[in-house]
């Protein structure tokens, strides 16, 4: 299907970058882009490729795609469906290079960013000018911009402001034959024939290599007070999310946490947290605004709401470094739970009042299949991670069974009107599953567009579908 890259791709391919900017197997710094954060895949690249601009990213495609090389856009490599996984060898194109603000529009509240900006640098820099780019992923302090619009990805401020393609104005991109193209406009508004930035924001780097992004940017809203709520009954939290809303309630974040999620992270980070043992979930809520007696009116009925359901503990985080701490638990969830086991991370999304049908759902299928699960996540948005652990299970039962329990819970999340993935994306790890969702002709519609886009599948080849 592809070719085997050779010695003259290799000279030619490094002639096209900087002299620092490559790597071929064995060198120092090569391995970290054999994997990226998805359980322990790793597949070995011939060759990392480190662009600096458009123009580089625009010739090595155009060669690759001549030569029929694959070729895998990486960003900071945080991913957690595997969509940076060189899975058939050949280029792994990293855009960490391109990592400049080139443009803040205070006048008109955007941005123009390269893909390899971290995400937590943007926020810094717009919190200069007390500017606002809300869609905040866990990983926010390494991941890249560009792999946050490959992911549509969101994060706790999804709740109240949307995820990264709710910002998205308009896009660069390099086409799989080097072409160079705008998707669209610097507009608030868009009806202009097909909407091909929506369609490339989420694509995972299968259609096109990103190059600049515009976003729209907000008023930065000066204040937040943040609450965590202990329930002894999990059903109970995730019942609270959907009234909170339903009483006219509008969190910034609203996070649903296990005991045994902040037990982890608080032994990754060394941070003390003392849990009661009845306690079995806990919501993160917070409030911002810009009116601090507005805030703590919301916070009053928050807890009333909370209260109806049977909430046992209310503790507001009355300082900044409070503040700090609890999101410091709250972020370093992911990271905590594989710092001693390989789990297979579910994304699982339904609409927001199903939350307690999902949870009970997920636990009743790990239950029958005994296997243990940390769950998680943005339960504003419906959105459950459900980290299943490999512990002792042999690894044919990891490879087998567990994929079985998968799938029920994937049957389930499509039964309750949702879908199997909210903000991590398919990649490698969940292409399997895309049937459960759609019948063939979608799929093959899918592949259609695909196939317009890069006609000798160069581009992120094995992502998304088969
Ligand atoms: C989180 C990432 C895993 O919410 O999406 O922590
Ligand atoms: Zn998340």
């Amino acid at each position: 299907m592809f070719k085997q890259v050779s010695s003259e791709d290799i000279e030619h391919l490094t002639s096209l970058v900087d002299v620092s900017n490559w790597h071929i197997a064995n060198q120092e710094e090569f391995e970290r882009y054999t994997h990226d954060h998805t359980e322990d895949f790793h597949f070995t690249p011939d060759l990392v490729l480190k662009p600096n601009n458009t123009e580089q990213v625009a010739s090595i495609l155009s060669y690759c795609n001549h030569h029929r090389i694959p070729v895998t856009p990486r960003g900071a490599g945080t991913g957690l469906s595997g969509g940076a996984l060189p899975i058939y060898n050949g280029i792994v194109l990293s855009l960490e290079k391109m990592n400049r603000i080139l443009d803040i529009d205070v006048q008109n509240l955007q941005v123009c960013v390269e893909p390899g900006v971290i995400n937590e640098e943007l926020q810094q820099e717009l919190f200069k000018h007390q500017l606002y780019y809300p869609p905040d992923p866990a990983s926010k302090g390494s991941c890249f911009l560009g792999g946050n619009v490959a992911h549509a990805s969101g994060g706790p401020k999804a709740v109240k402001y949307g995820t990264t393609r709710d910002y998205v104005l308009n896009l660069e991109v390099v086409l799989p034959n080097g072409e160079v193209i705008w998707t669209g406009a610097n507009t608030l508004k868009y009806s202009t024939g097909y909407n091909l930035t929506h369609l490339l924001i989420g694509s995972e780097g299968t259609l096109a290599v990103i190059t600049k992004i515009v976003f729209k940017v907000i008023a930065l809203p000066p204040f937040n007070m943040l609450m965590l709520a202990s329930f002894n009954a999990a059903t109970d939290a995730c019942k609270a999310v959907s009234a909170l809303f339903r009483a006219g309630c509008n969190p910034s974040v609203c996070e649903f946490v296990e005991p045994i999620a902040f037990e982890l992270s608080a032994q990754l980070t060394g941070l003390t947290f003392d849990q009661k043992p009845e306690t079995k979930a806990y919501l993160l809520i917070e409030v911002d605004g810009k009116d601090l007696a507005v805030l703590e009116k919301d916070t009053e009925e928050i807890y009333e709401v909370l209260d109806q359901h049977h909430c046992t503990d209310m503790l507001l985080a009355d300082s900044e470094e409070k503040k700090n701490y609890f999101w410091r638990l709250r972020r370093s969830i992911g990271e905590a739970t594989k710092r001693d086991n390989i789990y297979k991370e579910e994304d699982t999304v339904v609409p927001r009042a199903s939350l307690p049908e999902l949870y009970e759902g997920v636990k009743e299928i790990a239950a029958r299949y005994q296997v243990r699960t940390v769950c998680y996540g943005h339960a504003g948005d419906g959105n459950l991670h459900v980290n299943i652990l490999k512990d002792d299970l042999s690894d044919h039962f990891w490879n087998h069974e567990v994929k079985e329990a998968i799938r029920e819970i994937f049957q389930l999340c499509k039964k309750l009107k949702g879908t199997i993935s909210g903000e991590h994306g398919i990649g490698y790890v969940q292409k399997e599953y895309m049937p459960i969702l759609f019948p063939e002709s979608q799929l093959q519609l899918m592949r259609n567009i695909k196939h317009a886009f890069d006609p000798n599948g160069i581009l992120n080849p094995g992502k998304i579908w088969e």
